[in-house]
C-alpha cells in the first residue's frame, strides 16, 4: 500500500525568517499525519529549514541540482552539497526549469542518476502543454518523458523515484485537471513503468501537481492512483498547506 506524499514547492519565494516561522507554525499541526510531508525550499533557506525541522516529521527538499559532483560550474549546486546540509529530496525537471532554463529529458536523466549517487530521492516532474493536450497527445508525451527520465536506473532506484504528473496548463493557473483525468494520466504512467520495470511500478509514488488546494485535495487523493501532490502556490500558507496534508481529517 502506497502512502501519500505531499510536497510543497515554494519556488522562488520565502526568506530564511519566513521559513523558520512557517515550519514552527506547521510542525505541531502535521505531526500525526500518516503522509510524508516535504518542503522544497530555495537553496538559501535549506540550512534554516534543516534546523527548524529537527525533531519533526517534516522533510526537506531542494528544487534543482547539478549532475556533476563539483568543479567549474559557476552558480550551480551539486547533490553532494545538498546532502551535506540535511536535504533528502530534490525536485528534478520541473516544467519551469524545462521551459525557462533549457532542461531536457537528457539533463533530467543525468540529474536523477546524480541524485541517487548522493542518496537523495528525486521528485521528477512530467506534464503536457495545453497544445499537446488538445492534440490528444497527453499520454504519449508524459509516458515518453517518464521513460527517458528513468532510463538506465535500477529497479530499486525506480522504486525510490517520486514522479509528479503536472499538466503545464494547470500550474499556477487555478485550473486543475479533473480527478478522473489526472488519475487516468497517472495510471498511464504506472502502466508504462510496469512495461519496462515490472511490478516495482506498484510501489512508485506518483503525485499530481497543478493548482492543488485544500478544496480539491481530498477528491484528488481519493482516486486509485494519485499518491499525493506537489503543491506550489497553496504551499506558501501554513493554513492551506496544513489542510492539504490533513485532507482526510477535516
Ligand atoms: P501550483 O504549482 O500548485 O501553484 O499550480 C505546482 C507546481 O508548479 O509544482
Amino acid at each position: 500500500m502506497r502512502r501519500k506524499v505531499i510536497a510543497g514547492n515554494w519556488k522562488m519565494n520565502m526568506l530564511p525568517a519566513d521559513t523558520i516561522n512557517f515550519i514552527e507554525g506547521l510542525a505541531s499541526r502535521v505531526k500525526d499525519t500518516e503522509s510524508e510531508v516535504i518542503l522544497c525550499v530555495p537553496y538559501t533557506d535549506l540550512f534554516y529549514a534543516w534546523h527548524a525541522t529537527e525533531g519533526t516529521n517534516i522533510h526537506i527538499g531542494a528544487q534543482n541540482m547539478h549532475w556533476e559532483e563539483k568543479g567549474a560550474y559557476t552558480g550551480e549546486i551539486s547533490g553532494q552539497m545538498l546532502k551535506s546540509i540535511g536535504v533528502e529530496y530534490v525536485i528534478i525537471g520541473h516544467s519551469e526549469r524545462r521551459q525557462y532554463f533549457a532542461e531536457t529529458d537528457e539533463t533530467v536523466n543525468k540529474k536523477i542518476k546524480a541524485a541517487f549517487e548522493n542518496e537523495l530521492k528525486p521528485i521528477v516532474c512530467v506534464g503536457e502543454t495545453l497544445e499537446q493536450r488538445e492534440a490528444g497527445k497527453t499520454e504519449t508525451i508524459i509516458t515518453k518523458q517518464v521513460e527517458l527520465a528513468l532510463e538506465g536506473l535500477t529497479n530499486e532506484q525506480v522504486r525510490n523515484t517520486i514522479i509528479a504528473y503536472e499538466p503545464i496548463w494547470a500550474i499556477g493557473t487555478g485550473k486543475t485537471a479533473t480527478s478522473e483525468d489526472a488519475n487516468n494520466s497517472i495510471k498511464a504512467i504506472r502502466n508504462k513503468i510496469t512495461s519496462i520495470y515490472g511490478d516495482v511500478a506498484q510501489d512508485v509514488i506518483i503525485q499530481y501537481g497543478g493548482s492543488v488546494k485544500s478544496s480539491n485535495a481530498k477528491e484528488l487523493f481519493e482516486t486509485s492512483d494519485i499518491d499525493g501532490a506537489l503543491v506550489g502556490g497553496a504551499s506558501l500558507k501554513v493554513d492551506e498547506f496544513e489542510k492539504i496534508v490533513n485532507y482526510n481529517k477535516n
